[in-house]
């Protein structure tokens, strides 16, 4: 060890980075809570409003609260008319990542925190209003449609889908989508929530921290992996095929997207609850021979790697199924973990200390002053 070198880990692994009252993410008995409430619980008997609720006020609301807080999020749907301008000027081959990170970044500038704004405004109006953001975005470079931001639906997945497709959802896939939703809203100190929270450590405003996140979640290895693992189970037609394909990749060395975990190491616990889903769907989806497909390459991946599939994986095919194109995935990720950002970026506040960790310097030493060869 030089005189410079202090003790580190690869990616953080394992590093304790704070306290949290928000996830227990627990790679023990693979399981999570969100603010003590099992995921299971959580996905089986609640709706993303009282999930987002949950989160960002720390219980569950009361019937009351909760009609009063999906009229709330209805009331904040629309989006100023400077912001839609924006909209129609990013090009309509932008990633949709890009065009949220864009227009969260331009809200910012039209409606800013101050030091009046209340504690919950900002993340409520961005729960809110990026479906709108984007599926306007969408309709006006699809067709020239310029949408009506309040689809009439009273929850988040119904705006989203209905929004999507101009028509209301099918139930099943409402449902399937809020509980997707619900899984998606809250993982710990995942890279995009480390980010958030390093940003607003350092005192700035809500907007930043959010489209820092936002930047993070845009990879492969975080939420952008949803998306590359339906276009891997989009290259197979059987389930051999996928066998035969999914063994060549392992042996190249490939990334399998939507498989492995940094901090589970048996199973992921939301995988088997978006699974149940998927395979639902399949049932009546025009391309539900992929279920079969994905299935075999969970075995696989097993046999071969003792890897599992994380959430990426059959959230995958539970959106496909509900017809939502693929390049929506990643952005659909943003829609849900608005709420566990923002808790985050609230809990850093109350308790903050600037995030600065140290590095391992391994550049030359003190080299002598002299002009250039
Ligand atoms: N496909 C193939 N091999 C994988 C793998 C995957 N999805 N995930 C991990 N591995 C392998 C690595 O290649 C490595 O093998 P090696 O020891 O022979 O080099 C070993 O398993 C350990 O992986 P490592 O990358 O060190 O683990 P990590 O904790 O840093 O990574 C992820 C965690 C999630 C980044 C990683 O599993 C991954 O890249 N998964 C695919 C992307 C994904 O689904 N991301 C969403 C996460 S919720």
């Amino acid at each position: 060890m030089t005189t410079h070198e202090k003790k580190k880990t690869g990616g953080l692994a394992g590093i304790v980075a704070g306290d949290s009252a928000i996830c227990l993410c627990s790679a023990d008995d693979e399981n999570l809570l969100y603010r003590g409430y099992s995921i299971n619980d959580l996905a089986s008997h609640t709706s993303f409003e009282d999930v987002a609720w949950l989160l960002l006020r720390g219980q569950l609301p009361n019937p009351t609260e909760l009609a009063d807080y999906k009229k709330r999020l209805r009331s904040m749907r629309d989006i100023p008319a400077t912001l839609k301008s924006i909209l129609e000027l990013i090009p309509s081959t932008a990633s949709m990542m890009d065009v949220l990170r864009t227009a969260c970044s331009a809200l910012g500038t039209m409606e800013p925190e101050t030091t009046s704004t209340p504690p919950f405004a900002i993340a409520d109006r961005l729960i809110a209003c990026f479906p709108s953001m984007l599926f306007y975005w969408f309709h006006y470079h699809k067709s020239g449609k310029k949408l009506v931001l309040d689809s009439g639906e009273d929850t988040v997945a119904g705006q989203i889908l209905h929004l999507l497709h101009v028509i209301p959802p099918k139930e099943e896939h409402r449902r399937a989508l809020d509980v997707s939703l619900i899984l998606y809203a809250e993982h710990e100190f995942n890279a995009s929530t480390f980010t958030v929270r390093t940003i607003a450590s350092t005192l700035s405003d809500f907007y930043s921290a959010i489209c820092g996140g936002i930047g993070a979640l845009r990879g492969p290895l975080h939420g952008g992996a949803n998306e590359w693992a339906m276009a891997l189970l989009e290259k197979f037609s059987t389930p051999a095929e996928a066998e035969k394909g999914i063994k060549q990749m392992l042996s190249d060395k490939k990334l399998i997207m939507g498989f492995g975990h940094r901090v589970y190491t048996t199973s992921d616990p939301r995988s088997a609850i978006i699974k149940k889903w998927a395979q639902k769907l399949s049932q009546t989806a025009a391309d539900g021979f992929l279920f079969p497909i994905a299935e075999q390459i969970e075995k696989i991946m097993w046999q071969e790697k003792h890897l599992f599939p994380n959430l990426d994986f059959y959230s995958a095919l539970t959106y496909h199924f509900s017809h939502i194109p693929t390049p929506m995935f990643t952005p659909l990720f943003i829609m849900s973990r608005i709420t566990g950002w923002s808790a985050h970026l609230l809990e850093q506040r109350a308790n903050n200390k600037l995030i600065r960790p140290l590095s391992n310097y391994i550049g030359p030493n003190h080299k002598a002053w002299g002009p250039q060869a």
